[in-house]
């Protein structure tokens, strides 16, 4: 009896994690007139990460825009929860708030560490107690420690690698339901990509993480599910584990093998 309790609630907890909270059908579209993305389809889930890999010009970040609507002309469909984010309540700027976007590259902005955290949360979303929000959010993107005693100086002050943890910490004082990365440790440091992963997973029990990452070692270890794309389709998805040793498409063992695809 204990047994089967258990595997239910084994069953249970297994339902929650793969909720799918995103979802997109068919997404097409065209940059000056070109094919950039071909009738994708493809599933976030509630939480855990995602690796987004493929080669470059693949259309990675092109579907990145298009989730949080910086790219807003394509066919198709993408909902969040059942509903369409074309219809999203509060319009583009709400649904940024629910979808936050870290760019490759760190954009600090010219002002200090602890006003780059505040900057751009509604007056509705600071709390009376926003030094310990600041703070909290600082701690999630591992940067509390190396920051807690200079909050006021200027952010360009800060490494590259600790800029883009402001980055994600600023992104997280928003509190995004979904957050998507653009390569974000392609030219940090190695304890700073260290820390950043481990940020990931920690957010990924509460919140839908999708990571764009050139680094296979990465997708590994992030565990989760793995998306490839190239030439703007969907190659394979699945399962981190299951993607990497048993991966079903000659494409993606091409890839996985030698970084490359040859898929058209
Ligand atoms: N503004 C644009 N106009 C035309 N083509 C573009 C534009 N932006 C990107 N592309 C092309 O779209 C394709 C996909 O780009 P991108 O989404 O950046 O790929 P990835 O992130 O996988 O490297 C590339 O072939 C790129 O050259
Ligand atoms: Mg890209």
């Amino acid at each position: 009896m204990k047994i089967l309790q258990q595997e239910q609630m084994r069953e249970a907890s297994d339902d929650v994690i793969q909720s799918v909270e995103l979802s997109v059908q068919g997404l097409s579209l065209a940059l000056s007139g070109k094919p950039i993305l071909k009738a994708i389809s493809c599933q976030l889930f509630h939480t855990g990460i995602t690796s987004l890999i493929g080669p470059s010009g693949a259309g990675k970040s092109s579907l990145l825009r298009c989730l949080n609507m910086l790219y807003d002309d394509w066919q198709g469909e993408i909902t969040i929860a059942g509903k369409s984010i074309r219809a999203w309540q509060g319009g583009v700027d709400a649904l940024r708030q629910h979808v936050g976007l870290i760019a490759q590259k760190p954009a600090v902005f010219p002002v200090s560490i602890y006003e780059n955290v505040i900057f751009g949360m509604p007056k509705k979303v600071r709390k009376q107690n926003q030094d310990a929000w600041v703070a909290q959010c600082l701690k999630q993107a591992a940067l509390w420690d190396e920051v807690k005693a200079r909050l006021d100086e200027p952010a360009s002050a800060l490494s590259i690698g600790q800029q883009q943890r402001l980055c994600l910490a600023r992104a997280l004082a928003l509190k995004p339901k979904i957050l998507l990365l653009d390569e974000p440790t392609a030219s940090l440091d190695p304890r700073s990509k260290q820390l950043i992963e481990a940020s990931l997973h920690q957010l990924s029990a509460s919140i839908t993480v999708l990571c764009v990452t050139h680094d296979l070692e990465q997708a590994q270890r992030l565990q989760g599910q793995v998306i490839f794309m190239c030439d703007g389709k969907v190659i394979e998805s699945g399962d981190a584990d299951a993607f990497f040793q048993h991966p079903e498409r000659v494409e993606t063992r091409e890839f996985l093998r030698w970084s490359v695809c040859d898929c058209d």
